[in-house]
């Protein structure tokens, strides 16, 4: 809904603000001429809050109903009882109500014949306003009737503008568990806030460290749009434009929002001594109400970006934790970071194809590169023979998969319990054959059946110190062969039917020569 109040506030240069002015609707409903004759003589000159009236005749309840049909805009209709039959106008006001569902036009009944439709009855059974004899309404009664409507008229809209502001706070915030990056959600945000408010779609995000020991700020822009698009994210706002940075270094030295000539900065204090700032652009003045609901938008956003915030930095540290885990691992195996990546990947789109919830494609994607842990723990001898392991080698390599196990199974974190179990079983063999514990079938954990596919997947296609890379045909046929001895079934048709997919990410991130 557009904003239609006029803001009675003077600007302190004294000139009227530029707010949108609209007039205010008023639809008559009467089948006599005369009376919408002596109504418009009576209204003459009326003006409520800045806004003259638009009046609208209708002479008979069809033609109101047409009326409500085109506009939505009306702000109170003065309704005969008896038009085209003795309940015509009653008929119409249900039909708003009821049918329409238009609870907030203010709905008043006017007769001339109340013992057609007595006051008592009427006001008990139709959702309408107030109730008027054609005699009582004097040309002042008259009047004072539209102020007390358009008043409540005008605060019912206040309240349904709020609710939907609102409404797009809580979409808002439930995005925010779906939003892949604080970027995406912070750019969705701004604009949602934009179009709300009908601003310069120019925005800026921008979160502010704590100070350092230098007292230099450390900031990074989070989410920009219109204008500032160029400025994408993690630009620091002293190479922000320089209108820009002076004004954001003038709010953070009064630590409170500043209105601009053709800016508005908000400013939130962040949960870690940092904080947030918001630089709408705006083509127009904001009104009390617009700043009002900026309020409560910013105060709602700021929690979300605390709350997303959090989440991304677990997220960053968990991922970086993994990584640099399994990089050390893979350094001292000789085998390239990459491979733990294209695990992570082709165990994400397996895990996906197999339909398990999103929770679980994200932790088995995130958990999957761990799965060789336990290797840190066997002796570079055996890691790097470029032969095959002797009889007590193989037994000794073949405890990587416990000591990974030991190694995770100390945390608590969902992540690392995953972790521990996938570098338990990921060498667990479909027809029971495998190690450690010789598990079979579905016995073995769904992540750990996910990743011994997508291990040998992506082992066989690679270079070891023991052997050369497979062809990709040579790879394929491994694969097919383990089918329902090494891996699930399920698992091997899902990959070999999506063959593309798999062979892309490991295109995709190769190893280095
Ligand atoms: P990896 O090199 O990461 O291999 C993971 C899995 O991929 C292996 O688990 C196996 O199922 C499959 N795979 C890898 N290369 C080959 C291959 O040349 N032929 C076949 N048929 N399958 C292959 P697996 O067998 O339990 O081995 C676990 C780990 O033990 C291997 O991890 C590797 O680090 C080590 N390893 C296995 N065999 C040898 C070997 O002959 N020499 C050396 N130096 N290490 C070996
Ligand atoms: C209208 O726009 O006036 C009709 C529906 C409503 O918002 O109540
Ligand atoms: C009415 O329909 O007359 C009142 C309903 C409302 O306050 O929304
Ligand atoms: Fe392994």
């Amino acid at each position: 809904m557009e904003l239609i109040f006029a803001d009675e506030e003077e600007t302190p240069s004294g000139h009227q603000k530029k707010v949108f002015k609209k007039p205010w609707c008023i639809l008559l409903v009467d089948d006599d001429a005369e009376v919408h004759a002596v109504t418009r003589l009576a209204l003459k000159g009326f003006e409520f809050q800045g806004s003259e009236l638009e009046l609208l005749s209708a002479y008979s309840a069809q033609a109101g109903r047409e009326f409500f049909h085109s506009r939505d805009d009306i702000a109170l209709a003065i309704v005969d009882v008896v038009m085209e039959t003795d309940h015509a106008g009653l008929d119409l006001v249900h039909y708003v109500r009821n049918t329409l569902e238009n609870h907030r036009t203010r709905l008043v009944m006017r007769t001339g014949q109340p013992g057609q439709a007595p006051e008592d009855r009427v006001i008990r059974e139709y959702d309408i306003d107030d109730y008027k004899e054609k005699t009582d309404l004097t040309i002042q009664k008259l009047r004072t009737l539209l102020y007390s409507k358009l008043r409540a008229y005008r605060d019912l809209c206040i309240i349904e503008y709020q609710r939907d502001g609102l409404a797009r706070v809580l979409d808002a915030t439930s995005m925010v568990q779906n939003a892949e990056s604080l970027t995406v959600f912070a750019t969705a945000v701004l604009d949602q806030l934009t179009s709300l408010l009908n601003l310069d779609r120019s925005a800026l995000y921008c979160i502010v460290l704590p100070n350092g020991d230098n007292g230099e700020h450390e900031s990074k822009t989070i989410a920009a749009t219109g204008d500032f698009v160029q400025y994408s994210t993690d630009t620091r706002f002293t190479d922000l434009p320089e209108i820009v940075s002076q004004r954001f270094t003038q709010v953070l030295e009064k630590r409170a929002a500043q209105h601009f000539d053709d800016a508005y900065v908000l400013y939130t204090a962040a949960k870690n001594g940092g904080c947030n700032l918001l630089y709408l652009k705006h083509a127009r003045e904001l009104g009390n109400m617009d700043r009002q609901l900026l309020e409560i938008y910013t105060q709602s956003v700021a929690i979300t970006f605390d709350n997303i915030n959090l989440q991304e930095e677990l997220r960053e540290t968990q991922k970086e934790l993994v990584y640099t885990l399994a990089d050390a691992v893979e350094a001292r195996s000789k085998d390239s970071g990459a491979h733990v990546k294209r695990v992570a990947l082709t165990s994400e789109l397996l895990a996906r194809l197999y339909g398990l919830p999103e929770s679980q494609i994200v932790l088995i994607k995130t958990a999957s590169p761990l799965h060789d842990i336990g290797k840190a723990a066997i002796p570079d001898t055996i890691l790097h023979k470029p032969g095959k392991l002797d009889a007590d080698e193989w037994t000794l390599m073949q405890q990587h998969a416990q000591f990974g196990l030991d190694i995770l199974q100390r945390s608590n974190r969902p992540l690392m319990k995953l972790g521990a179990e996938i570098a338990l079983s990921h060498h667990e063999r479909w027809d029971g054959t495998g190690y450690p514990n010789g598990l079979a079938g579905t016995a073995i954990p769904v992540a750990g059946r996910i990743t011994a596919l997508t291990d040998v997947f992506d082992a066989l296609g690679s270079r070891r110190s023991f052997k050369e890379p497979w062809s990709d045909e040579m790879v394929t046929d491994a694969i097919r062969q383990g089918r329902g001895t090494q891996f699930e079934p399920a698992l091997v048709d899902l990959l070999l039917n999506n063959l593309d997919a798999f062979n892309a990410v490991r295109r995709e991130f190769p190893d280095p020569d």
